[in-house]
C-alpha cells in the first residue's frame, strides 16, 4: 500500500490517501487537545499507544460481530483503514456517571447505572459539538431512522464486548466516544479510535484515572497512565 497524499490533518490524526480508492492511511500524532481546542499539549508516545490499542480492540470487535474500518497496522503509528464517509455524530455511551453528565445534571462522578446510556452530539467545532436526540439527527438529515437504529445497537455491542474486556484487565470502562462511517454502498462501520483519548478507563480497585482526563484536569501522570493501560491490554492480549 502506497502513501499518496495527505488529505487532512486533525486534533490527534493525519489522513493519506493510498493507491487505492477504498483505503486510506491514517497517522497517530502525540497531540493532545481538549475543550474543544482551547486546551493544547503534547503526551509523548500516546500516538504509538492509541493506534496499537485501537487496532486491537476492533479486531476484538470484528469477532464478535461489529464491522469496523480497520484493515492493517503498517507501523507504530499507521494503520490502513477503510475509507468511509463520517456519519457527523458522537456517539457517547456510559456505564458510570462521569464529565459532561455530572456537570450537566448535577450529580457527582461514579454512579453506576443500571444499563447504559446512549447519546448522540453533532459533530461539529464551530457550535462546540452540541447535544442532540435522534429526532433532531434525523430532522437535521444527519443519519436516518434505520441508521441511528444500527448505529445504537452496534455502539451497544462495543458496551458488552468492551466492558467485558476492560474488566479483565482491572479496569473500569466508564463511558466513551464512537463515531460511525459509511460504506459506497451505504454499509454503516465503526470507524475513528477506540483509545484512552476517547474512553475513561477507571482502575477498578482504587478507582484511578487511565486516561486523558488526567491530561483535561491537569491532574500529571499522563504518559504513565497511558503507558499502563496498555501494559494492561498487552497482558491482556499476550
Ligand atoms: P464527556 O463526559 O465530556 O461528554 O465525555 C464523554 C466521553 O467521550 C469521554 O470518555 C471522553 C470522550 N470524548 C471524546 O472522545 N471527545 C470529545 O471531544 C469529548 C468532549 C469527549
Amino acid at each position: 500500500m502506497t502513501k499518496g497524499k495527505q488529505l487532512y490533518e486533525g486534533k490527534a490524526k493525519k489522513v493519506f490517501e493510498t493507491d487505492n480508492d477504498e483505503y486510506l492511511i491514517v497517522s497517530y500524532k502525540d497531540d493532545a487537545t481538549a475543550f474543544n481546542g482551547l486546551k493544547k499539549g503534547t503526551i509523548a508516545g500516546k500516538g504509538v499507544i492509541n493506534n496499537q490499542m485501537s487496532n486491537r480492540l476492533m479486531k476484538l470487535l470484528e469477532t464478535k460481530g461489529v464491522p469496523t474500518h480497520f484493515v492493517e497496522e503498517l507501523s507504530e503509528r499507521e494503520t490502513v483503514v477503510r475509507r468511509v464517509k463520517i456519519v457527523p455524530l458522537e456517539v457517547i455511551v456510559r456505564n458510570i456517571s462521569a464529565g459532561s453528565f455530572s456537570k450537566r445534571y448535577g450529580v457527582e462522578e461514579g454512579i453506576v447505572f443500571d444499563k447504559p446510556t446512549v447519546e448522540f452530539s453533532y459533530k461539529n467545532d464551530e457550535l462546540g459539538d452540541p447535544l442532540l436526540n435522534d429526532d433532531h439527527a434525523i430532522a437535521l438529515k444527519l443519519a436516518t431512522e434505520e441508521e441511528i437504529a444500527i448505529i445504537k445497537k452496534y455502539a451497544l455491542k462495543v458496551d458488552e464486548v468492551l466492558s467485558e474486556f476492560w474488566a479483565g484487565c482491572g479496569v473500569t470502562l466508564v463511558d466513551y466516544k464512537l463515531e460511525f462511517g459509511k460504506l459506497s454502498d451505504g454499509t454503516i462501520i465503526l470507524a475513528d479510535e477506540i483509545s484512552p483519548d476517547t474512553c475513561r478507563l477507571w482502575d477498578s480497585k482504587t478507582k484511578e484515572k487511565l486516561d486523558k482526563d488526567r491530561f483535561r484536569r491537569d491532574m500529571g501522570g499522563v504518559e504513565d497512565a497511558y503507558a499502563e493501560i496498555m501494559r494492561r491490554l498487552n497482558n491482556a492480549l499476550k
